[in-house]
């Protein structure tokens, strides 16, 4: 069986830790791993980040990168969606899939018989959490004694970083969020130990925390509007104030300014939100190095 990275939950934790080490190793040294390699990117919604990310990296890897476009397919007049991937199998020797529906991506994984990436799903976002993780791992010099607060939603990029938090040693996630979208997600996050919920900000855990990561109040596709339920959740300079010399602000981007984050703090000085940016490119190198295509 090949290997998929769908979900964090995919994932041993000597996977993620080979995930970085790899990530690390390419960030300045690129190999040919790729050489002769076509690789498919399906992107159902908008990327910047993720798309560009995975395109210089499959570049830089000596590879090639096929943009698939699904309604161009004839998965537009009568053929299956099954049939389809299965077909893709015939020339393709990875996907990176984003799609806003989780289980397209799940059946896609079932019928196309190489590896698939998952670049964001309404469910999650996997290579986001790698990144982010590795962000951290190089900012503050160490991989445990990590404390991240987030801020806002509950949503596909906190549903891996929550993955991610349970995979690794003393990672630990406090999430500040409504208690109506905690009541209607809840049963996602069972199984995350490290996972902490919140329905008021607390000074102490803002005071001692490495991190205040947000996103969007309202990712695409989203129906309902929650920015009125989340406002008491948005970073901006008060409850910046309220942390410690050492604590960063993160956010996967694209922010809406004013929304979650204001202007002051997304171009202050805790923002680390470039060299986040940035970091995806070597985490995607990483996956795709794991994956083994
Ligand atoms: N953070 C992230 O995945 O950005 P894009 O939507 O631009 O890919
Ligand atoms: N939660 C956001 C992330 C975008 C990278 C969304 O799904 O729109």
């Amino acid at each position: 069986m090949c290997k998929n990275l769908i979900n964090i939950s995919d994932l041993t934790k000597e996977d993620f830790n080979q995930i970085i080490k790899f990530s690390k190793q390419l960030s300045s040294n690129n190999k040919p791993l790729l050489k002769g390699k076509n690789i498919g990117l399906i992107f159902e919604k908008n990327s910047t980040r993720t798309r560009l990310s995975f395109q210089v990296g499959i570049n830089d890897l000596g590879g090639n990168y096929i943009d698939i476009n699904l309604d161009a397919l004839n998965l537009k007049r009568f053929e299956s969606f099954e049939d389809t991937f299965e077909i893709m199998s015939c020339y393709l020797d990875a996907i990176i899939y984003r799609t806003e529906n989780h289980q397209k991506l799940l059946t896609a994984s079932k019928f196309f018989k190489k590896p698939i990436i998952n670049a964001l799903s309404d469910l999650s976002h996997p290579c986001q959490a790698i990144s982010d993780i590795y962000t951290l791992q190089e900012h503050f010099k160490r991989t445990k004694n990590i404390e991240i607060a987030w801020m806002g939603d509950i949503n596909n990029v906190l549903y891996s970083l929550s993955e991610t938090c349970s995979l690794l040693d003393n990672v630990n996630l406090h999430v500040f969020t409504n208690i109506d979208i905690y009541n209607q997600k809840k049963k996602l996050f069972k199984k995350a130990d490290k996972t902490h919920f919140h329905f008021k900000i607390n000074d102490d855990i803002l005071k001692r925390t490495d991190c205040i990561m947000t996103d969007v109040f309202n990712s695409m596709n989203d129906s309902e509007n929650k920015e009125n339920i989340l406002r008491d959740f948005q970073v901006n300079e008060d409850m910046i104030n309220k942390t410690s010399k050492k604590t960063v602000f993160m956010h996967c981007l694209p922010a809406k300014i004013g929304s979650e984050v204001t202007k002051e703090v997304i171009k202050g000085n805790k923002s680390i939100v470039i060299k986040q940016a940035k970091n995806r490119l070597h985490a995607q190198k990483g996956i795709l190095k794991w994956l083994d295509i």
